[in-house]
């Protein structure tokens, strides 16, 4: 189903996806005007803490609650161009300080209202412009005025700033002890730059979801938490004192990898000692899976063709370089499949030239 919402002259303006249109100057500019004011009187009435909350059921039938502009607008199939920029506006606030997404949008719409009135008037857009660059520098000066220095040190008056970010969200009945947690977590990781300054890298934080429990479980780890599974049933549960290696990038050498894994080896030690040995010139090195050691491989007597390795790095070279060359996959309309019986036959898995959903013609 679009939405559909006309213009004071009638014009309807499709917002959600339904065939195409082209539309001119003027007649394009109340046609932006209108979508972009659609998009802020959809999430005006979240606006605030006695803002009203929105289901959001995805094609599946998941349904979310939320009265977060941001993840509502993400949420909305937009299609229409300028609805679309509103929805950046709420992204990029978002990116930028993480609040003020339902804000930036409500603002954005107010001013296309008034810009629109003056339009009927006939004040130049550009008069307009003009008028709205020079308002918004006026009202940055005067926030800059209004606005006091905190002192890091003052947690009431942080957990106040924290608490009122959530008081509009539906956690604001426990924003008492998120608040603490928010601000304790961003003292934890503040870093001094240029004298007195605080320079705080939200990368630092991590939130980490469990289901299950309640909000009161929430818990500041003043640390880290490397949530995974363990890598082999075999492996101990609790280790205390233990020494702990952070790779940065991933173990991608895969087959010793693989090999060690499947073996039940611990495939970290496995890797840095495969490495240590080749790295000294030791050129048979392998893994021992039947030991479940690295060793000497032309020792063990594992020789393989040369032909045969030669193959597997082409070939899996080619099939990589072949999927990054796809920037685009277009599903055909027609199929030339033959009809086949149901669950089973008519083109087969794999079949070359099965047409889409059969198999894959390569030219
Ligand atoms: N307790 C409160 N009383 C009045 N206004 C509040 C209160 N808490 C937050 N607000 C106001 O609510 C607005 C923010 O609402 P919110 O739904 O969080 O939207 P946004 O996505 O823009 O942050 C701001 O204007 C803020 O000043
Ligand atoms: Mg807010």
């Amino acid at each position: 189903m679009a939405t559909v919402q006309t213009t004071a002259g009638g014009i309807p303006v499709l917002i959600l996806k339904e065939g195409t249109k082209e539309n001119k100057g003027r007649e394009a500019q109340k046609n932006n005007i209108a979508a972009a004011k659609l998009v802020a009187a959809m999430v005006k009435t979240c606006l605030g803490p006695r803002g009203m909350d929105k289901m959001l059921v995805s094609s599946i039938g998941d349904a979310t609650i939320t009265n977060d502009g941001v993840t509502i607008l993400k949420e909305m199939d937009v299609e229409h161009p300028a609805a679309k920029m509103m929805v950046e506006i709420a992204k990029s606030v978002d990116n930028e300080v993480g609040d003020g997404t339902t804000s930036s949008v409500v603002f954005a719409g107010a001013l296309l209202e008034k810009a629109e009135d003056l339009i009927n008037k006939h004040v130049y857009p550009s008069v307009i412009v003009d008028g709205y660059d020079a308002a918004s520098k006026q009202a940055l000066k005067l926030l800059q005025k209004i606005s006091i220095k905190v002192d890091v040190e003052d947690k009431e008056l942080l957990m106040k700033i924290a608490r009122t970010s959530m008081y509009s969200k539906l956690v604001s009945e426990d924003s008492p002890i998120l608040s603490q947690i928010a601000v304790d977590a961003t003292k934890q990781v503040a870093e001094k730059v240029d004298g007195d300054s605080l320079s705080v890298d939200l990368d630092n934080i991590k939130v980490e979801k469990k289901a299950g429990g309640s909000i009161h479980d929430t818990k500041l780890i003043k640390g880290m938490i490397l949530d995974k599974e363990v890598v082999h049933t075999g492996k101990p549960k609790r280790i205390e004192k233990a020494k702990i290696a952070l790779i940065n990038s991933a173990l991608v050498n895969s087959i010793p990898l693989a090999l060690a894994e499947n073996a039940g080896m611990d495939p970290i030690d496995t890797m840095t000692e495969l490495r240590t040995k080749q790295n000294k010139g030791a050129k048979w090195t392998g893994i021992d899976v039947r030991n479940t050691k690295v060793a000497d491989m032309f020792k063990q007597d594992v020789l393989e063709p040369l032909a045969v390795k030669e193959q597997i790095i082409k070939s899996a070279t080619e099939a990589a370089c072949m999927l990054l060359r796809i920037d685009d996959v277009i599903a055909s309309s027609k199929s030339k499949m033959p009809a086949g019986p149901p669950g089973g036959g008519g083109g087969g898995m794999g079949g070359m030239g099965g047409g889409y959903g059969g198999g894959v013609d390569m030219e």
